[in-house]
């Protein structure tokens, strides 16, 4: 397709033509794996554009720039994991500096901040981001530079809104920074509604099977975006040419699998909510959900990711015992349904208290719903509430 097509182009067709559609040399349908770490320069001086892998890899940039314009931006970057990717943008910041982050992001981002920045001084702030008056009142301190938000926010699904962030972080100079993992370019593109960074953990719904790990980070600004290529060649986390063939070649099939993810949940999530044995559904598709209308106006679906709580008689222990078919693992966004159990394992970096204050509670389950015939996830899941107690 000829790049000034890419952006009329409907969004199953940029799936899969866009950015670097296969090879012009061979015809190739395919953009192939430059599985190289150098490049014979032409004659001293003068190279081929290529000079080493970690600066520049043609496979990589194929992904990057696909990237790029999945969420309307002008400039990706790929990383060798959701993390490297969160680092990189972390790296923008000085010490003294503070970033202001979303009540439950993911405990990844938050160990980061934690346990990694906090030696070089770059501070966080935890605060209620779809609370008006709460972010005007945090975004004004001088040492604040940025904030970062998730949404829906990992694991309670928290909705926040990109726009009304942006708009407040714009009016006082700083930066708004979004994961959009859990939603993906295919449903919500944050830069349209006034981002300056997008970040991915590519690993999710983006390779989409559960076979690679992979980072994602895009931004339009070309001063940012040169930072961002200076930060990605001197710290060197850049994604491998295989695995950023198999991330496009995962992208590829991004809409048909998340409109099936999405058509899943939608049902899963009103089974839940009607289920004698289950007391709270967090799910922004269902009305009623605090996040169900900001939801709608920002994305165009509420994507494949349920929490829920047991009732107080089930022992949810128990409960992970009776699946059979649910996996319980780390990760989400594979075609296969996941559950897992947020304060142990997703969120274990978050101290106890944090975790209670922010709703984060050991009855709490998360599921990543899979594409499965959905009669059977509903029959592992009745199963396992059963066995529960
Ligand atoms: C929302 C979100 N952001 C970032 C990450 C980190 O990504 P990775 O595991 O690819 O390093 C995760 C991982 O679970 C995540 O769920």
């Amino acid at each position: 397709m000829k790049t000034e097509n890419h952006n009329k182009a409907g969004k199953l067709t940029q799936l899969i033509h866009g950015g670097i559609d296969g090879d012009e040399r061979t015809g190739a349908v395919n953009v192939p794996i430059y599985q190289t770490s150098t490049y014979r320069q032409i004659e001293l001086g003068k190279n081929t554009g290529y000079e080493y892998s970690r600066t520049g890899n043609p496979t990589r940039e194929a992904l990057e720039k696909l990237a790029a314009e999945l969420e309307k931006g002008r400039f990706g970057l790929a990383f060798a994991s959701g993390m490297a990717a969160i680092t990189a943008v972390l790296t923008l910041f000085q010490t003294g500096d503070k970033i202001l982050i979303s009540n439950n992001v993911y405990g990844g981002t938050f160990r980061v901040l934690d346990k990694v920045f906090n030696h070089f001084g770059i501070n966080y702030e935890m605060i209620d981001t779809t609370d008006r008056q709460v972010i005007e009142t945090a975004v004004q301190a001088a040492n604040v530079k940025a904030l970062y938000i998730e949404t829906p926010a990992n694991p309670l699904m928290t909705v926040t809104d990109i726009q009304m962030n942006a708009e407040i972080a714009h009016k006082y100079g700083k930066l708004l920074i979004v994961d959009n993992t859990f939603l993906t370019p295919y449903l919500q593109r944050p830069i349209e509604h006034g981002a300056d960074i997008v970040i991915h953990s590519a690993t999710k719904y983006l390779g989409g099977h559960s076979d690679l790990i992979a980072g994602l980070v895009v931004v339009n600004d070309e001063k940012l975006a040169e930072r961002l290529y200076f930060i990605q060649n001197s710290t060197g986390g850049v994604l491998q040419p295989f695995d950023s063939f198999l991330l496009i070649r995962g992208i590829k099939t991004l809409g048909v699998r998340m409109e099936r993810h999405q058509e899943n949940a939608i049902v899963i999530a009103e089974w839940l909510a009607n289920h004698s044995g289950v007391k709270n559904v967090y799910y922004p598709g269902l009305k009623g959900d605090p996040g169900y209308e900001v939801q709608k106006k920002q994305a165009d679906g509420p994507g494949a990711m349920i929490s829920f709580e047991l009732t107080d008689d089930k022992n949810v222990a128990r409960f992970f015992q009776g699946l059979e078919l649910v996996g319980l693992a780390e990760s989400l966004g594979g075609v296969e349904s996941i559950i897992c159990h947020p304060s142990s394992m997703t969120h274990a970096a978050i101290p106890a208290d944090i975790r209670e204050r922010v709703g984060i509670t050991d009855n709490l389950i998360r599921l990543s719903v899979g594409i499965e015939d959905v009669k059977d996830i509903i029959s592992d899941l009745d199963s396992a509430i059963n066995y529960a107690g």
